[in-house]
């Protein structure tokens, strides 16, 4: 077997003749490629403070209306409690679960950029149907096709930007789609802080105006080059040799290219890459990076922390400003921590993030809990001092996530992969984040009601889980280039005993 198969470690001395410079071209196809972030985070962002507006909720669901307000004087942990709107929000998330497999098949075989071209254009038109809503049809539809436009768009985005960076600097560059993410999230509540004085069509202006990242992300995907690896996964070797060495600054781009072929070759074996994430072999990856990781990510809290906010900045007394403070202090805390990943994480790798800000999240959630189960429920409202402590908790448990799971639920996975697969399990790992995403939108403000602040108290059980999951399974990826990444599971204590029998599964296969 031609170099890079399971079992031969020789590639794995070619990394070091990698060459590189820092080029204004890729400079301009990571950003971008990175804006693709920008159109999640503004449906992140934009739904919460849509469907908490008075305009809308007439209009659409005025059952749901007259109970807001029917229950203005409750204080418990059951105040936001609504099936209704919940499913409206997580409607879209279905949606991305459902569609990133198609997507995979097109990111495949036509690259990554019609994936991020495709999902801008649903994108586009449920924006526009979303603006124009005459009933709840059209909401829905629009809807599905933002979420649509996220399957597309998080599935290919992360790839491409992973694909496209030089081993030494992967992770900063991926985590480009996580800033983009927040920056999104931030837009969002500011242009709805303004759009819900504006009656009685401000929700149209908000939903409307994710038109602009979608138009942006369209013309960005025209004009960007493709990845070399999908290049010569369709067979175009001399572009993708122009744009590697383009893209990489010098012509010395030999070995990595020869990896990359040879990569390629091996891809072309394999007639089904789902079938394919299944086999022994891939094990490690298929539990770590397609399972683990992204369903952690969401199990931590973070969105429900996001989501629930508000609530606790109302009770400070900061009136209908509330969820412009809270979300304005939660995206900034989001912005810096993914600053500072960015900045860090091919420094001191990414296990050293996920643990220790772990450890902080650990502590948040648990201090959480206390303070709501000593001060809070049965009538009791919280006081300044107590609000002003869970307002540095939030803080600080945002800041954590932010620099950890939530830059690293899509870089880890996104790097694990070999080519034949890195498609297939792209679309797993947004599948299974928007699986619990949808979940934990559902289903935290029934939970809050029922298991009060104990729910907090579950999530740092979760928060401890995870943490040993990485650090007993995950191998460290920082400047591992992305073709050789299969190799950490040859040396590692848990994970050897599948890849070494991968060896006779994957020949077989091929003799057969
Ligand atoms: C997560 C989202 C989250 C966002 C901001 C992303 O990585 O996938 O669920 O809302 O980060 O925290």
């Amino acid at each position: 077997m031609a170099g890079g198969g399971f079992g031969d470690g020789g590639n794995l001395k070619r990394a070091h003749l990698y060459e590189y410079k820092i080029t204004g071209y890729f400079i301009f196809s990571c950003i971008v490629g990175a804006l693709g972030g920008s159109l999640f985070g503004y449906d992140l962002g934009v739904s919460g403070g849509v469907t908490s507006m008075d305009d809308f909720l007439k209009e659409f669901f005025p059952n749901v209306y007259e109970r807001k307000h029917a229950h203005l004087a409750e204080t418990d942990y059951c105040k936001y409690d609504d099936q209704m709107l919940t499913l409206f929000t997580s409607s879209l998330y279905f949606a991305a679960l459902i569609s990133t497999f198609f997507a995979s098949s097109i990111t495949k075989n036509k690259g990554r950029r019609a994936s991020i071209v495709v999902g801008s254009i649903s994108f586009f038109i449920g924006a526009v149907l979303n603006a124009a809503s005459l009933n709840i049809y059209m909401l829905i539809i629009g809807r599905i096709l933002l979420g649509v436009g996220i399957g597309f768009g998080n599935q290919a985005v992360p790839l491409y930007l992973s694909e496209m960076s030089p081993a030494k600097v992967r992770g900063a560059v991926n985590q480009l789609f996580q800033l983009t993410t927040c920056l999104g999230i931030l837009v969002a509540n500011l242009v709805n802080y303004a759009t819900e004085r504006i009656h009685p069509w401000g929700w149209r202006l908000s939903l409307g105006l994710a038109v602009v990242p979608a138009i942006v992300m369209f013309i960005g995907g025209l004009l960007c080059p493709e990845t070399p690896n999908s290049l010569v996964e369709q067979g175009k070797m001399e572009e993708a040799r122009k744009v590697l060495e383009r893209v990489r600054g010098t012509p010395n781009v030999d070995a990595e290219f020869e990896d990359l072929v040879e990569a390629s070759r091996e891809a072309q074996a394999i007639k089904n890459p789902f079938q394919n994430l299944l086999l022994r072999k891939n094990r490690p990856q298929f539990v770590i990076g397609a399972l683990a990781i992204p369903a952690f990510q969401q199990l931590t809290g973070n969105n429900s922390i996001l989501f629930y906010a508000p609530v606790l900045f109302q009770t400070l007394g900061f009136g209908s400003a509330a969820s412009l403070y809270s979300s304005v202090i939660t995206s900034i805390a989001l912005v810096l921590a993914t600053l500072i990943s960015m900045f860090y994480v091919d420094k001191f790798g990414r296990r050293a993030f996920f643990l220790e800000a772990g450890a902080e999240m650990f502590l948040c959630m648990v201090a959480a809990a206390i303070v709501l189960a000593l001060g809070f429920g049965d009538g009791k409202q919280l006081s300044f001092g107590v609000s002003v402590f869970l307002v540095i908790v939030i803080f600080l448990f945002v800041l954590g996530f932010g620099r950890s799971w939530g830059p690293l639920g899509w870089l880890v996975p996104s790097e694990l992969f070999p080519l034949e697969i890195r498609s297939a399990a792209q679309s797993v790992v947004v599948c299974v984040n928007m699986i619990f995403t949808a979940i934990v939108a559902q289903f935290f403000l029934v939970s809050l009601c029922h298991l009060k602040y104990g729910i907090f108290l579950l999530f740092a059980g979760l928060i401890l889980v995870m943490s040993l999951f990485i650090f007993f399974l995950l191998p460290e990826t920082k400047q591992v280039p992305i073709e050789e990444i299969y190799l950490l599971f040859e040396n590692h204590w848990f994970w050897k005993r599948y890849v070494t029998d991968g060896n006779q599964e994957r020949s077989s296969s091929e003799h057969a």
